[in-house]
């Protein structure tokens, strides 16, 4: 079976010890990585609070930026309810009633099933329009955002609480924070699988695309923790209060954990950080590869027959 080589995205750091940048530590081999996601001492990055309703509040309410004392209860909301085969089947028969008449409308129609599938099952009362507010609230969630963007999520999040039943403000927060993660991370599975699932061949099974994919292009490239005191991590000192930037995309190619760490391979080695591990790990790992799988076995299907269609 012949397989692709797929080199490292442009900005992907080059592996070795972390090294001090402008925004913190750049943490890029995969044991070092692991340690900071696994590592107590080192917290994601406290958030301010805003108004009700605000993207900010949103952000302060989630168990995604929330400090360890509030993680656990925030983070059991949501998810339990989901059932991973049932998301399956949901994704692959809407992505069958929304195929184009091309593969790129295809695709791109077929990038917002995850979200659809996952608003429909999680309260908010329209889903279609949920779906394009979470949009919006994705392009702000993470802090720094500019003052744009902020103030369209900050509609959003209004828009979206609107829609949502009647429930306590934080279990509203938490569904509607789950929504937010899932949407564009998922959808960027999704066109990565689509980009390079051209260069396998068909036979290949759909899981064994995406773990790749979601190892040589992960749609998450990495994530940040803050240092609560002085630690060594990879032989470097870093300090209390010093910030990391855990890069998932170089950890997935460090040649100390997987050989010839470029080559697509038809047996994943289940190394991949993309899904990030310990407690803050994400709940939603199994969920994600569902609705992914549901989605891309129905292109990949779709484009075949279109091609054989084609030759005709
Ligand atoms: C390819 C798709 C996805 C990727 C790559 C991904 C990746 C991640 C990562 C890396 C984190 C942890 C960040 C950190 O430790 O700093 C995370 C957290 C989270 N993810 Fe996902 N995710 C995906 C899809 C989903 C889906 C489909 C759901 C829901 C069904 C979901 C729900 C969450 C939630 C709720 C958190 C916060 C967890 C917490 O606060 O403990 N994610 N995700």
């Amino acid at each position: 079976m012949r397989l692709p080589t797929i080199t490292a995205a442009p900005g992907t750091p080059p592996g070795g010890p972390p090294a001090l940048g402008d925004d913190g530590w750049v943490v890029t081999r995969h044991a070092d990585v692991l340690a900071a996601l696994t590592d107590s001492r080192c917290v994601v990055p406290p958030v301010a609070d805003g108004p009700e309703g605000s993207v900010a509040w949103l952000r302060a309410s989630v168990s995604r930026f929330s400090p360890p004392d509030r993680h656990a209860a925030r983070r059991a909301v949501g998810v339990a309810a989901l059932d991973p085969r049932e998301l399956r089947l949901a994704a692959a028969r809407l992505t069958e009633r929304i195929l184009g008449s091309s593969s790129e409308e295809s695709v791109t129609r077929a990038r917002r099933v995850p979200l659809l599938v996952l608003a429909e099952r999680l309260g908010p009362a329209d889903p279609a329009a949920a779906a394009t507010e979470v949009s919006a609230v994705a392009a702000a969630y993470h802090p720094g955002a500019d003052a744009a963007a902020t103030r369209r999520a900050d509609r959003a999040v209004a828009a979206l609480l609107a829609l949502s039943p009647p429930a306590p403000a934080e279990v509203t927060a938490n569904r509607l924070g789950l929504l937010v993660q899932a949407a564009d991370a998922t959808a960027g599975l999704i066109d990565a699988a689509v980009r390079h699932g051209r260069a396998v061949p068909d036979g290949l099974a759909t899981a064994t695309l995406l773990a790749e994919v979601l190892r040589l292009d992960p749609p998450v490239r990495a994530t940040r923790r803050v240092a609560t005191c002085a630690l060594n991590l990879g032989g470097q000192g870093v300090r209390a209060g010093d910030r990391l930037v855990l890069r998932f995309d170089a950890a997935n190619r460090d040649p100390a954990v997987i050989a010839d760490p470029d080559r697509f391979r038809a047996d994943p080695a289940g190394m991949a950080l993309t899904f990030g591990a310990g407690p803050r790990g994400c709940p939603g790992e199994r969920h994600a590869l569902a609705l992914a799988t549901g989605v891309v076995d129905v292109l990949r299907h779709a484009s075949g027959t279109l091609i054989e269609g084609s030759r005709r």
